[in-house]
């Protein structure tokens, strides 16, 4: 996935806001700001520590990390229409001293920086190479040091023509939760954990249809839209598709 493909289709400043209307303010991941506190709340955080968050979007979840556990934060994103917002939303919240923010592909990510976690939410769909990806993670983080994401899953029944056009669209690269565990595991990440959390996403994707009917946003819009939430609510509820919770640890 390229920069000029995330700016330019998926991510242009329009599509951004557009979807901040359904995830809600700073998110543009599942369940906004109360998904956050569910999935960080299992992060074990303690003050000064130091956190990667792998495509940050426009900071939401790194805001709430930084200001519930006092955390460092750095935010990566390789969408340079995510950071520019990103940068703006950080002075608002005043939060300078906890959250830094760099433009850049995270498979480039400079690794004479450590973590003490890294947290990524429904960012690694984007990317093909997850045995890169996992390789670059278990370089960036300490020794013991933790990884947690949530991502977008293949589910157990088989994907239909609609499905398949979907993640074509977007380029996509989705797995099963049992599959990803796998490559976690070949990666050399112990203690790896797997949940399939479709509960909450069924539960969210329906709030967040309400949220786009309340919004202010043109019919047009509201109506595309809504048939991309028809359709992740149908796939999900037939077990096309599903949404993953991840953890693993890197050796000592
Ligand atoms: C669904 S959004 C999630 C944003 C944010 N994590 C949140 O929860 O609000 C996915 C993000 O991943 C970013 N992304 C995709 N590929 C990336 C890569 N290789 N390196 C860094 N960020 C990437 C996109 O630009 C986008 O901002």
């Amino acid at each position: 996935m390229t920069q000029d493909f995330l700016d330019n289709q998926q991510y242009t400043e329009l599509s951004i806001l557009s979807y901040e209307a359904i995830y809600g303010h700073n998110y543009i991941s599942p369940g906004g700001e109360k998904a956050t506190d569910q999935f960080i709340d299992t992060l074990k955080l303690v003050p000064e520590m130091r956190v990667l968050d792998i495509g940050c979007g426009l900071g939401g979840p790194a805001y709430r990390l930084a200001s519930k556990y006092g955390v460092h934060v750095h935010g990566i994103d390789l969408s340079a229409n995510m950071i520019r917002i990103a940068k703006t939303r950080l002075k608002e919240e005043g939060l300078q001293h906890l959250v830094t923010l760099e433009q850049g592909n995270c498979l480039e990510i400079q690794t004479e920086m450590t973590f003490n976690v890294v947290h990524s939410r429904d960012v690694f769909l984007h990317i093909k190479d997850k045995a890169r990806l996992f390789e670059v993670i278990a370089k960036t983080l300490v020794p013991g040091g933790r990884l947690y994401f949530s991502d977008y899953c293949l589910g157990q029944a088989k994907s239909s023509p609609e499905f398949k056009t979907y993640m074509r669209e977007r380029d996509y690269s989705l797995h099963t939760v049992e599959d990803y565990t796998k490559l976690m595991e070949e990666e050399g990440f112990k203690n790896v954990s797997g949940e399939d959390r479709t509960d909450i996403f069924i539960q969210t994707l329906k709030h967040e249809l309400n949220n786009l009917e309340k919004s202010s946003l043109l019919k047009q819009e509201k109506n595309y839209l809504y048939k991309i939430w028809q359709g992740k609510i149908k796939r999900t509820e037939h077990g096309e598709q599903c949404w993953g919770w991840f953890s693993g640890e890197k050796s000592k």
